[in-house]
């Protein structure tokens, strides 16, 4: 996809802005606190319903201000016109998409597809798993039509099945949400396992080029019970017991999780903060990567003050592979880093200051 317009009133500091995006490599440069993470907030917004900072009703939406909004046109892979508007007041929200309502947020986000990463993206490596679960399933809500339905009967069961642990169930009642449970979370588990099979290759490329020192990155899938042991329908069964005793699902894929290895090194821990850094970007350009695989189009690339992120030499290679692929990209920083010349040279170069943005 590539974006053509932005506009944005109350975002953070953002009061009214007009961004006008052009393919490869867009620039924004500002001091601290300009806005340019807030530039990057609003694409993100558009593409996951939410800031990768958290949800809009934390902060996201101006001082003083009753709701934020979003207008962005892009082109689409087959080249159309499309356009969707988004307005948040951090309880409700309303979005349109082509002209008509959406009638979720769900709609919205499965037309922008957009990756990020930035300062806090280490966290995919080094966070908790709720992290590393979303990383998954964005990509399967973007390239698995069959990932939804099953994603939302799953979700759907575990809140009933929940909900009975805790008001102590007559025996037999759990019985029909542990079968609900254990079918979709089976689908679900397959459907992870067969993209992080695919993912694999994919990272052992990309985090062979930043982190070559390291050996072969693999990628293990943690489904959130002894899959190779037992069918869930099992798991579930045996931990019924403690599950009544704490009152809620203690197994499923509502605990999954996955993990680089690299080959050249025995234990996660052993990584650095920079080598986490490297790997949460690797992942990242190998999702993005395969979605283009998967779908024949990049997503739009949001990249928040990399070069204090990444030694020059990393951010080179990480530019250049990224926008030797055709994608677009949307880059922070401070000032403008040295090595933007040749085939690096921005495209088009934006400036921010005390959330006021203009061109060059
Ligand atoms: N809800 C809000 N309303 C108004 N201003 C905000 C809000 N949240 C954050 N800010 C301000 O927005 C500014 C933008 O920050 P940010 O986009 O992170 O800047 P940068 O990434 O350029 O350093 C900061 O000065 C911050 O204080
Ligand atoms: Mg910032």
């Amino acid at each position: 996809m590539r974006l053509t317009r932005l506009d944005i009133q109350n975002l953070r500091c953002l009061a009214d802005v007009e961004f006008r995006p052009v393919p490869g490599l867009n620039l924004v440069t500002g001091g601290n606190g300009a806005g340019k993470t807030s530039l990057m907030e609003a694409v993100h917004l558009l593409g996951y319903g939410r800031s990768f900072r958290g949800r809009v009703r934390d902060g996201l939406i101006r001082s003083g201000q009753p709701a934020l909004s979003v207008y962005a046109e892009w082109q689409d892979g087959q080249g159309r016109a499309r356009r969707a508007g988004l307005r948040h007041t951090g309880g409700d929200w309303e979005a349109r998409l082509d002209g008509a309502p959406a009638p979720s947020l769900t709609e919205l986000c499965a037309e922008l597809a957009v990756v990020s990463f930035e300062p806090g993206s280490h966290e995919l490596i080094a966070g908790g798993s709720e992290h590393r679960r979303r990383f998954l399933d964005w990509a399967l809500f973007h390239v698995e039509p069959e990932f939804l339905p099953v994603w939302r009967r799953y979700a759907r069961a575990l809140k009933q099945r929940n909900a009975l642990l805790k008001r102590g169930p007559s025996p037999g009642a759990l019985d029909p949400w542990d079968q609900e449970l254990a079918s979709a979370g089976e689908q679900l588990s397959s459907l992870r396992a067969d993209y992080l099979a695919r993912l694999e290759p994919v990272l052992a490329g990309t985090a062979g080029e930043f982190l070559p020192e390291l050996g072969r990155a693999g990628l293990q899938f943690l489904p959130g019970w002894r899959r190779a042991e037992h069918p869930l329908a099992d798991a579930l069964l045996l931990a019924r017991e403690r599950d009544l005793v704490q009152g809620y699902t203690s197994v499923g894929p509502h605990r999954a999780d996955w993990r680089v290895d690299y080959l050249g090194l025995p234990g996660r821990e052993a990584l650095s903060r920079g080598q986490e850094k490297l790997t949460a970007l690797a992942c990242v350009l190998a999702q993005a990567r395969s979605f283009a695989a998967d779908r024949g189009e990049w997503p739009l690339v949001c990249l928040d003050d990399l070069a204090s992120e990444l030694d020059q030499a990393h951010l080179r290679q990480a530019l250049g592979s990224v926008l030797a692929s055709g994608a677009q990209v949307l880059l922070t920083a401070t000032e403008a880093p040295a090595i933007l010349t040749g085939e690096l040279l921005p495209a088009a170069t934006f400036h921010v200051e005390r959330g006021q943005l203009r061109t060059g």
